[in-house]
């Protein structure tokens, strides 16, 4: 398996995005020295490039093979939340002629905290270090777009596959996008997620698949694969 490239900046942010890639010194840091200290300064600093990459790139493919049975070629993928777009990446590798729009923020929390957040206030990413990514990553130009969450208007296409690992429902209420997502599927459309409430989506959805249980006790959450609103 290739690992990905990345330079320093955008390591830094996998590593804000995906606790999983802090190592135990890093962690015993952001015990010492506080969470500004370690978002803003540490995390970008004491980390090892090739490490961080070789890491990512190990997980992302593990968060592939989690989802791969829904990936083919040719489809609209919608990514909401996607960080640097490591999973994009390696649909990319694996299937022809896929485009990809990325719903994303555009700042990166003061002090970046793990869990639900009511207000949506916490983000993580960059959205020239995300072009920055997806390009050195090989995928074209063409066959992706971003989009601002909080400045653009969000894009009206129709898709075959919307993604949105440990972001949607994860850290934020689904109901922010409820409407939106209605607007953009189709009775075909698979929405996959993580959630820490999976019951709640038996009134939302006609079809629920379970893809993967987290027990983990800060990621504690269902990936479902959901298809078809009720109403
Ligand atoms: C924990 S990270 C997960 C990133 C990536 N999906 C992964 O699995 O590595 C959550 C991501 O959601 C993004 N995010 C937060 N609020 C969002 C919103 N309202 N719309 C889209 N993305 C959002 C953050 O900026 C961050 O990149």
């Amino acid at each position: 398996m290739d690992t990905f490239e990345l330079d320093r900046e955008i390591a830094h942010l996998a590593v804000l995005q995906r606790t999983e890639l802090i190592d135990p010194k890093l962690r015993k840091i952001r015990k010492l020295f506080g969470r500004y200290l370690f978002s803003n300064f540490f995390s970008k600093y004491f980390i090892n490039i090739k490490k961080v990459s070789k890491n990512y790139s190990e997980i992302m493919q593990i968060e592939y093979n989690s989802i791969e049975k829904f990936m083919k070629p040719n489809q609209n993928i919608l990514c909401i939340g996607a960080g640097i777009g490591g999973l994009e990446i390696i649909i990319n590798q694996q299937f022809l002629n896929n485009t990809f729009h990325f719903i994303e923020r555009n700042f990166i929390s003061k002090k970046v905290r793990y869990g639900w957040d009511t207000k949506n206030s916490e983000a993580y990413n960059d959205l020239k270090l995300l072009e920055k990514f997806l390009i050195l990553n090989h995928l074209k130009k063409n066959n992706f777009k971003i989009i601002n969450f909080d400045l653009d208007e969000l894009p009206t296409n129709k898709y075959n596959l919307v993604t949105s690992l440990y972001s949607l429902d994860f850290h934020y209420d689904f109901e922010i996008y409820k409407n939106y997502l209605k607007n953009v599927s189709t009775e075909d459309t698979f929405i996959i997620f993580d959630t820490i409430r999976p019951d709640y989506f038996n009134q939302i959805f006609k079809s629920i698949e379970i893809l993967k249980t987290e027990n983990d006790t800060v990621h504690r959450s269902k990936r479902l694969a959901c298809r078809g609103f009720i109403n």
